[in-house]
């Protein structure tokens, strides 16, 4: 088994990207682009030294994201930044990758892939992909040839060699090239093509990094999701205490009975909220004879129905609720309910009201009942 030794490149500053700081260091999802280049490498079948050329003011960001590497500071351009990481090469590789951190996505598989084959071939090898457009040939805004399709590929990172024929190339190179394999090449050193692949692409602009991040997403599990519905009804109570309903008090409105403040919407919320989790419901959790419970508003319930939610380890998306009954009309605070519950449940709750026609408790004006839906998500 030969020694593979890995350099990232991750000194440029990303001018077409645009960031606030250095291309490597943006963040695809909670990882940077460097970050995810160095998984790719980590997930090489066999062992690997990575020297990482990083910009001068990130090497300790750059030694952080990769602990056990090698971290030096690059140059002004792409091939004075490979000479650097060249001239930290320790002893002992004998198989040279070099690698382009804008490359983010490369898989694993890749790595290998090349350098088995310079181990195989003893050549300089590039990842290499048919090209799509037709490509022409152009000067002072004139096509002067088409080129043949066939005979052309994109090139790909990581480019792999021997390492005497790449360290001789960068000692002889007399001008700037857009690859390693150019300075191999022209040392008459044989570089052999292998299939390269779509995610090895180059992330360039604002719309390479949104491929790449819809990339990543397409590969996370859908969070697990729970509905759960509650209802609640009460009639009006005798004694014309005060209407406790979505949350707020209703002036001039008769009052429900119940050994809370008989607020129908907060609790069909709790047993939606209780039912989506799978922990039971308003009765079992409060306890209808609970002292503390007695007379306690939706600002009581709901939080502390959250709060066990949450616990159970699930998020609230959103709630629904649908308020049955001739009085009071909702519509004219129907935006004030709405941030009230809202704010009490953490998370979007929408309200909506109809009569039942005339039919039922609701209907014949003797109470008002809620039904409501809640959503949770298991992340
Ligand atoms: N690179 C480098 N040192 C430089 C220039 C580029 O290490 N002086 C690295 C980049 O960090 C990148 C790879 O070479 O991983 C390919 O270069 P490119 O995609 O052109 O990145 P930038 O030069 O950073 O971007 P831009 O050209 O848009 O400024
Ligand atoms: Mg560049």
């Amino acid at each position: 088994m030969s020694e593979v030794a890995v350099i990232v490149v991750a000194a440029g500053s990303g001018t077409r990207l645009g960031a606030a700081w250095p291309k490597a260091f943006v963040r695809l999802d909670e990882r940077t682009l460097l970050e995810h280049a160095l998984a790719g490498i980590a997930g090489m079948t066999g062992p690997a030294t990575v020297v990482v050329v990083a910009p001068e003011t990130l090497l300790d960001a750059a030694g952080a994201a990769a602990p056990g590497a090698i971290v030096v500071a690059g140059g002004a351009s792409r091939q004075a930044s490979v000479a650097r990481g060249l001239a930290a090469l320790p002893g002992g590789a004998e198989v040279v990758l070099i690698h382009d951190a804008a490359r983010a996505l490369t898989p694993a598989a890749l790595f290998d892939r090349v350098a088995a084959e310079v181990v195989a071939s003893g050549a300089g090898v590039v990842p290499a992909l048919a090209v799509a457009d037709t490509v022409k040939r152009v000067g002072a805004g004139l096509v002067l040839e088409t080129l043949d399709r066939d005979e052309l590929v994109a090139v790909q990172t990581p480019q792999g060699f021997p390492r005497e024929a790449i360290e001789r190339a960068y000692a002889a190179a007399v001008r700037e090239e857009t690859d390693d394999a150019a300075l191999v090449a022209a040392l008459g050193v044989p570089v052999r093509t292998i299939r390269g692949d779509e995610l090895a692409f180059k992330i360039t602009t604002p719309a390479d990094l949104e491929r790449a991040r819809l990339l990543l997403g397409r590969d996370r599990p859908v969070p697990a999701r729970r509905v759960g519905v509650g209802v609640d009804s009460h009639a009006f109570g005798e004694d014309a205490a005060a209407l406790w309903l979505g949350g707020v008090e209703w002036p001039g409105e008769r009052g429900l009975a119940g050994h809370s403040d008989g607020d129908v919407v907060a609790h069909a919320i709790v047993d939606a909220l209780l039912g989506a989790a799978g922990l039971g419901d308003i009765g079992g959790m409060f306890g209808t004879d609970d002292p503390a419970a007695a007379g306690a508003h939706a600002d009581w319930f709901l939080p502390r129905a959250v709060d066990r939610v949450r616990a159970a380890g699930f998020r609230v998306e959103n709630v629904s609720v649908e308020v049955i009954g001739n009085r009071p009309r909702l519509a004219p605070r129907r935006g004030e309910i709405e941030a009230v519950l809202t704010a009490l449940v953490g998370a979007p709750v929408s309200v909506a009201a109809t009569t039942s026609d005339g039919l039922g408790l609701t209907g014949e004006g003797r109470g008002i009942a809620a039904i409501a839906t809640a959503l949770l998500t298991a992340p």
